[in-house]
């Protein structure tokens, strides 16, 4: 057997801890009994021995019940044993033991029964009697249970705070990759394009992210899977490989590095097999839209920061660097799928215009000539962005009711009767009806409706007066006549330029609105170049224009 330790010989702090609390609560010398050994393996002077053989099953179910209880009540000694409990929930392996004196010793006969009955020798006893306390029973089980209710409060006070660190710990982790996406998410527009997305990303993960070199690259998904390469890889701080070996460098990073999240760590990097001596940990993330990668954010070597003594990459940069990949993937798609759905919408547009030409292909390029001059008049009208655009796309559509006229009414040279004007007459209703499902087009709706409608009520549909016409429809009025009188016909020359202003001259404040007809004067040379230059398609959204014609 091995000689008992001077101090004990704890399995660890908590029990050292506690069983110091519980010698000074009692300020009596407590022996630890190693359930796992059945040995003692400490034993203080002045302690008074017990037979272990005897008393081990005894202990054993003190231990297993986790109170303290009396080992032995024998007049006037009582053994007292108290379980050092740990702090988790593992089973109890050590028990402290000590002896107390609960009344003064009358006479020798009494004090050799009762050495007898806890198996030590008298002269031990004896000698041991002499320089202990007397202790009421009772008080020696209050105590003890009073000191363990103590040292349970604590373990639990100790658990609990242990568990408000890690809580608090976790929010503030969760606040920062929350703060961060907050931030990216208030800088993204449906105009940022991809490069300008992963500048941003990289940059502000740079900050939360302690990692030596951030990289990101995206790229077209193509319909085989199979992607071009060189990529344009974004990246921050020191990239500890060239650029041109990162395509090869995921690929090395196993078989499925390119379609999911890969975490290395020191225990992988410091492997014989591993490629790459500069790179000890590598956190690699797939940027998705839908089912298809586009791309990857990635991490390379963690730097510790002041906040972080950590040297490994641990889930909160796992965290943020997945949350930043989605939210990429996830705005990425979104300006893709908008820039098709604009390109679809665009053709459309021009699929009707060009519809309308076919209809009536004396009169072609006349709504695309009206449209523009609408925007001309419209701009010295100084109308707004959101005018500007609704007023191209009104002119480009705004006799898009004439789809539904009779063709030998809407061919036909010279005059036309009074019944065929009046069948003519419905185009802007047949246009209203055609485009007012179309919930992208409601706003051009009033000047398709009412681009005949004259300022002195006697125009069509509507019979509207002055400025009971929507004001871009006052707008178009002008350009559509403007463009009617001045193109040639097979059947006439285009209207001469003096004639014509003459015209509108005379009926400003009476056909036409008298603001809309001044504009129209002030762009009058701009206008004419409209009509008479070849003309470059231009985007339905006005501000792109550099020039008009
Ligand atoms: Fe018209």
């Amino acid at each position: 057997m091995a000689p008992p330790s001077v101090v004990p010989a704890l399995s660890d702090t908590t029990l050292r801890e506690r069983f110091e609390q519980l010698r000074k609560s009692f300020g009596v010398p407590f022996a630890v009994v190693d359930l796992g050994t059945g040995e003692l393996n400490h034993v203080p002077a002045a302690w008074l021995p017990i037979d272990l053989d005897v008393a081990l099953p005894v202990l054993e179910e003190i231990a297993r019940r986790g109170r303290p209880a009396v080992v032995e009540d024998c007049a006037p000694l009582l053994v007292l044993a108290v379980p050092l409990l740990p702090d988790d929930d593992l089973p109890c392996s050590e028990v402290a033991v000590a002896t107390f004196l609960t009344q003064a010793v009358a006479d020798a006969e009494h004090l050799a029964a009762a050495a007898k009955a806890v198996r030590v020798e008298l002269e031990t006893l004896q000698h041991w009697a002499l320089t202990q306390p007397i202790w009421p029973p009772h008080a020696v089980t209050q105590l003890s249970d009073s000191v363990c209710r103590r040292v349970s409060a604590e373990a639990e006070n100790k658990k609990l705070r242990t568990q408000l660190t890690s809580v608090s710990q976790h929010l503030l982790q969760t606040f920062e990759e929350l703060n961060l996406l907050h931030r990216i998410n208030e800088r993204l527009s449906l105009s940022m394009d991809d490069h300008q997305l992963l500048e941003l990303a990289v940059e502000w993960l740079s900050e939360v992210l302690p990692a030596e070199c951030l990289l990101a690259c995206m790229f077209e998904a193509s319909p085989t899977g199979i992607h071009q390469l060189p990529r344009q890889w974004i990246y921050t701080g020191e990239c500890p490989l060239p650029i041109d070996e990162l395509d090869q460098f995921l690929d090395r990073l196993g078989p499925d590095a390119k379609q999911s999240m890969v975490v290395l760590d020191q225990d992988e990097t410091s492997s014989p097999t591993w490629y790459y001596s500069t790179v000890r940990e590598v956190i690699s993330v797939p940027i998705r839209t839908g089912n298809s990668v586009i791309g990857w954010l990635v991490a390379i070597n963690h730097s510790p920061s002041a906040r972080r003594q950590s040297n490994q990459f641990g889930t909160l940069e796992t965290s943020l660097l997945s949350s930043v990949a989605s939210m990429v993937g996830m705005h990425s798609g979104n300006v893709r799928l908008y820039n098709d759905q604009s390109t679809f919408f665009e053709s459309v547009v021009r699929a009707f215009s060009s519809a309308i030409d076919a209809k009536d292909p004396y009169t072609c390029g006349h709504s695309e000539r009206v449209a523009r001059i609408s925007v001309l008049i419209a701009r010295q009208l100084k109308c707004s962005k959101e005018q500007l655009n609704s007023i191209y796309l009104a002119g480009l559509l705004h006799d898009i009711g004439k789809i539904g006229v009779d063709d030998h009414i809407l061919r036909k040279p010279g005059e036309l009767t009074l019944e065929e004007f009046e069948h003519i007459k419905q185009h802007p209703t047949l246009g209203y009806n055609i485009l007012k499902g179309v919930r992208q087009l409601q706003h051009v709706l009033p000047v398709v409706l009412h681009h005949h409608e004259a300022w002195d009520g006697s125009g069509y549909p509507g019979g509207l007066v002055g400025e009971e016409i929507p004001w871009l429809a006052r707008i178009v009025a002008v350009a559509d006549s403007f463009d009617a009188m001045s193109s040639d016909r097979p059947y006439r020359a285009g209207m001469p330029a003096e004639k014509l202003n003459k015209i509108f001259h005379s009926a400003r404040g009476q056909q036409w609105d008298a603001r809309v007809i001044d504009a129209f004067f002030a762009v009058r040379d701009e206008i004419e170049s409209v009509i008479h230059l070849d003309r470059k398609q231009l985007s339905l959204d006005v501000t792109e224009w550099n020039v008009i014609y």
